[in-house]
């Protein structure tokens, strides 16, 4: 039976291209900086994104844990998203690794209000910590994979600017967010001091994500990296699938975000409560099943059966995420899916 898996865009499978530069990659140990397409990668993404420098590490989670080390002293406050990967879905390791005390805020629709913000950075005191980061996260995952626009990172720059507090994007999705807006990555990340994307995401690489930003901050990541065991050797084969990502994948990301509102709309109007269509603006849908006699449970297995995989969030949620493995016809099969169970 053929299996259409919408818990994530982390499911898909490397491209015959990437299996080809997997496997032809000119290697080195990269701990050494003796790995040309390591290199290559890295100078590659810091270009794309017009910062300085560029560090391949293992995953998102890896380079939001390496930035936040960097940025922050032990016992600093960083402001992050009360939605966000990096206070949710990352183990407690800002607490447990970093030792950093998360402040977290709530949005509104995705957007954090500048007013909060500014509340939210500490005045100095002899008791008081200090404010050593602000996170940011686009696309905004939890928030239904919203994009942001370069113009809020901006205004938020203004405030935090003032007090000397950096900003830090969680752009695990960014490639999504600027086919979304209609902006390039640099613009998406001029305003913040340094930024991840993943390559595993919506690029359809099995491995890696990218941090960018200053020289100087590249360099001290570098060195938290290998304090974290993130020091790799011959890790060009993975680079070299990351590069087939980012030049041959992004340009059909919007594809993803057609399907998106196809899903959308076709679960719609099997009854208009299930999905907020206008939320969905990337490839991220969420499914409000609050409303069904069925459930969640009964809903994801009966799908299951049916060789529809979807992810639970919470009670009666679930996201539902389209990507490089999933055509318009998996999308109409797995409407049909749903409105058989429901
Ligand atoms: C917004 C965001 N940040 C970070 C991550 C972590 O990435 P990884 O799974 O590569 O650790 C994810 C993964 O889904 C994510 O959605």
């Amino acid at each position: 039976m053929k299996i259409r898996d919408f818990r994530s865009d982390t499911v898909t499978q490397p491209t015959d291209a990437m299996r080809q530069a997997m496997a032809c990659a000119v290697v080195g140990d990269d701990t050494l900086g003796e790995d040309p397409t390591v290199t290559e990668l890295e100078q590659y993404c810091a270009l794309l994104f017009k910062k300085e420098a560029a560090l391949l590490v293992a995953s998102g989670t890896m380079a939001n844990q390496v930035a936040v080390q960097t940025f922050c002293q032990r016992g600093q406050e960083a402001i992050v998203g009360a939605e966000s990967h990096i206070y949710n879905l990352e183990v407690g390791a800002l607490a447990a690794l970093a030792q950093v005390q998360a402040v977290p805020i709530y949005s509104h629709n995705g957007y954090f209000d500048p007013v909060t913000i500014r509340k939210a950075i500490r005045e100095p005191g002899i008791q008081k910590t200090r404010t050593g980061l602000l996170c940011l996260e686009n696309t905004y995952n939890l928030n239904g994979g919203i994009p942001l626009p370069p113009a809020y990172f901006k205004e938020l720059k203004e405030v935090t600017e003032e007090h000397g507090v950096p900003i830090y994007l969680d752009g695990a999705r960014i490639f999504n967010a600027a086919a979304a807006l209609n902006a390039t990555p640099a613009q998406l990340t001029a305003d913040v001091d340094a930024a991840m994307f993943c390559l595993t995401k919506g690029l359809a690489a099995p491995f890696g994500a990218v941090l960018v930003g200053s020289k100087t901050f590249i360099e001290q990541a570098r060195w938290m990296r290998q304090r974290l065991g993130g020091g790799f050797r011959q890790i060009g084969h993975m680079a070299a699938a990351g590069l087939v990502g980012l030049k041959e994948m992004r340009g059909r990301i919007s594809e993803d975000h057609e399907n998106a509102r196809r899903l959308a709309n076709g679960i719609a109007a099997i009854d208009a409560r299930l999905v907020n269509i206008g939320y969905v603006q990337t490839n991220i849908v969420n499914v409000d099943f609050s409303h069904s006699d069925k459930p969640l449970a009964y809903i994801v297995s009966e799908l299951a059966r049916r060789g529809v995989k979807i992810k639970p969030l919470g009670a009666a949620h679930c996201r539902m995420v389209t990507h490089y493995g999933l055509s318009a016809e998996d999308i109409d099969f797995a409407i049909e899916a749903m409105r058989e169970v429901l």
